[in-house]
């Protein structure tokens, strides 16, 4: 690209992104003038981190209202992530999913204690050997925490980048020369959150919004943008799951899952069909749909009464069961639960 062309082309990303873009999102705005009070105390780097880690998964609407600050009010520094006990760092995840990553969090924060002086370290290399930490956040928290002059590809940069280039399949390393070409050394920072937000509001991956983007001009896939790039189907698999509502003296069986699945959360014990086996003393209760990761599961859900303790359960008062890391399967039973025992006490 000429040297003139990929001028006029970062001019209009940044004018674009000064009428148009989400400056005022917190993490954007850690230590300057426009900081949320809330964020005050909160070392930018460590701010960036905690946003970047819960937007890998999760939508900004829902970081935003939900998570980020109580997130940040229990674990304000690395310190504090770092001597988490892990059920309330799971706690304060809960509803996140995907919950390696705050498990990462905390080994993150243990290297950076022992190894980088308490602070994430600056550069690309030693930040990618932090866990959970991949080239996309690393080169994130660089530029967005410490201001380093660094380009990075996420799912959205990617999308404009095939766009923009006509690529259809372009390696991983072709897409980060792509950027790297693009990026502008003047304003790394605005630049690369503007193409967040084109990735985000404008160059969407069905019906883009061509008509208002600020690379229509420079756009080689701008009539075929359904071709650029290919996208690989995700695919889903169907699961079903059992899980009983084991009740002792108002008290219900809880484990915290070793499987794959929920990996250290807590759950009501819940089987495949395979390896379940329905007895007299279950009552289906209900039946519901739930998403979970890469997995569409219909979940049914049974209560059996317990008249002799069974000492291979773990029980728990509905009260203790809302202190504990429960996963959001298990929080949908425990609300019909509830709703239950409600209708039952009210007699209805
Ligand atoms: N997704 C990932 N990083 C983001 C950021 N800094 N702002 C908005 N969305 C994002």
């Amino acid at each position: 690209m000429q040297k003139q062309i990929l001028a006029k082309l970062q001019n209009n990303i940044l004018i674009w992104y000064k009428k148009n873009g989400r400056k005022e999102l917190p993490w954007r705005n850690l230590q300057n003038s426009l900081c949320d009070k809330r964020l005050y105390h909160i070392e930018r780097s460590y701010g960036v981190y905690i946003s970047e880690i819960m937007l890998q998964q999760t939508q900004v609407k829902s970081v935003l209202e939900k998570f980020y600050f109580p997130f940040l009010e229990k674990f304000p520094n690395l310190a504090s992530l770092a001597n988490a006990d892990e059920e309330k760092l799971l706690k304060a995840w809960q509803g996140l999913g995907y919950y390696s990553r705050a498990r990462n969090l905390r080994k993150a924060a243990i290297i950076c204690i022992q190894k980088f002086n308490g602070s994430l370290p600056k550069n690309i290399k030693d930040l990618k050997s932090l866990n959970g930490i991949g080239a996309y956040t690393a080169g994130a928290i660089a530029c967005f925490g410490y201001d380093e002059k660094v380009s990075f590809v996420d799912g959205n940069i990617k999308r404009i980048l095939c766009r923009l280039f006509a690529l259809q399949n372009p390696s991983t390393k072709e897409l980060e020369l792509k950027a790297e070409k693009l990026l502008n050394l003047n304003n790394a920072f605005d630049h690369n959150q503007a193409l967040l937000d084109i990735g985000a509001l404008v160059c969407l991956p069905k019906n883009p919004k061509c008509g208002i983007c600020p690379l229509y001009e420079f756009c080689i896939g701008k009539f075929n943008t359904e071709l650029y790039p290919r996208v690989k189907k995700i695919s889903y698999e169907n699961l079903n799951l059992n899980l009983v509502l084991l009740e002792f003296q108002k008290k219900f069986s809880i484990q915290k899952s070793s499987k794959k699945l929920y990996k250290g959360m807590y759950n009501f014990p819940f089987f495949e069909d395979n390896e379940f086996k329905i007895n007299k003393n279950m009552k289906l209760i209900t039946e519901f749909k739930h998403s979970y990761t890469r997995f569409k599961i219909n979940v049914r859900v049974y209560h059996q009464i317990l008249d002799k303790k069974d000492k291979s359960h773990n029980f728990k008062s509905l009260e203790e069961l809302d202190n504990m890391p429960l996963s959001i399967l298990s929080l949908k039973a425990l609300k019909i639960l509830k709703q239950s025992i409600i209708k039952f006490d009210s007699g209805v």
